[in-house]
């Protein structure tokens, strides 16, 4: 009846043969099953094609007193059955139903594939423009770092390496990579405002009065002021605001203490202390790591957090070294 409808069949004479058939690589779009069959029956050849040809609709093809048996058959996957002896009508009407619930199965299984391949690679073009959007931003932070370092000779290399330090130091803290590069950006920009101080201040050979020092100190702020209105930003300027407090209150410009110190401002007080005293100065040569480990113990709890100095002195000197001899040689690398 099949044959002479058009469609291509094969026959076989048992579950194995069935079976057997199913798996030589010929690809089937239908199966017409017998329920009793010996050896491997209709029920178990249902089992094993489901499992290893899911799109393939099988109708059982039963006698009126297995009527329960195609039932149960229905549950366990078969698309249909079919009642012996059938009419031809019967037989291609169930059939042509059959095919077209597997072609809308596959149709819609298509259409699903090709969905997720679409939303992957729209995730995937999102996420390379966020990160050439960031890597927008890093440039733009080390042209403005480098804008600083124009008008104030003497931080250069400082920006960069107080970063280092301070990443260095949030890393072995455990803390996570976004908090690391709000952070970071805070380091780096920390003396920004330094940009609004007359140059008679900013440049001064010898020791600033009371009314410089006044202007001088106005540099936490104008960066503030400065970052604050940039979205991505925002948290960095809080910590450009607070670079210069102390953990025991006695810093400005807002005298906060201890934990109203952005976290980040507090970790950058140590990278900074450890710069300054590892580097040149008119007055003085720099000095040994040893050195400032020992200065920064002695002020922790009153410049510094006493946690972030316990975490700081754990920190081997050689990695300073290495950080400061890194920065100074390549002429610099924020990222
Ligand atoms: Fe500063
Ligand atoms: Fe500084």
């Amino acid at each position: 009846m099949l044959t002479s409808a058009s469609f291509q069949c094969r026959q076989a004479g048992s579950g194995n043969e069935a079976l057997a058939l199913l798996e030589s690589g010929e690809e089937f779009e239908l199966m017409l099953s017998d329920l009793m069959m010996a050896g491997l029956d209709g029920i178990g050849l249902l089992e094993k094609s489901k499992e290893k040809f899911p799109d393939m609709p099988v109708v059982m093809v039963t006698a009126v007193h297995d009527i329960s048996v195609a039932l149960a058959a229905i549950r366990n996957g078969a698309y249909d059955y079919l009642l012996k002896p059938f009419e031809r009508e019967q037989l291609l009407a169930t059939v042509r139903r059959a095919l077209e619930n597997r072609r809308l199965k596959v149709e819609n299984r298509t259409y699903q594939t090709n969905l997720e391949s679409l939303v992957t690679a729209r995730t995937e073009q999102l996420r390379k423009a966020m990160a050439n959007l960031e890597r927008s931003y890093d440039i733009t932070l080390e042209a403005l770092g480098d804008a600083l370092d124009l008008k104030d000779a003497e931080t250069e290399g400082h920006s960069k390496r107080v970063t280092a330090f301070t990443i260095a130091i949030a890393r072995h803290m455990g803390l996570t990579s976004d908090q690391i590069r709000v952070i970071a950006r805070g380091a780096f920009l920390h003396d920004i405002g330094k940009m609004a101080i007359p140059d008679a201040i900013l440049r001064k050979p010898g020791a600033l009065n009371a009314d410089e020092i006044a202007v001088m100190r106005e540099h936490c702020f104008r960066g503030y002021q400065l970052l604050r209105r940039i979205p991505f930003l925002g948290e960095a300027a809080e910590i450009v605001y607070s670079h210069q407090e102390k953990f025991d209150g006695t810093g400005y410009p807002r005298n906060l203490k201890a934990e109203e110190i952005p976290l980040g401002a507090r970790i950058f007080s140590v990278a900074d202390t450890l710069d300054a005293i590892t580097s040149d100065r008119p007055y003085r040569p720099a000095q040994t790591v040893k050195a400032a480990k020992e200065e920064i113990e002695r002020w922790s709890g009153r410049q510094f957090d006493p946690e972030i100095v316990r975490v700081f002195l754990s920190m081997p000197d050689k990695l300073w070294e290495d950080l400061r001899r890194e920065i100074d040689g390549s002429g610099g690398g924020f990222s």
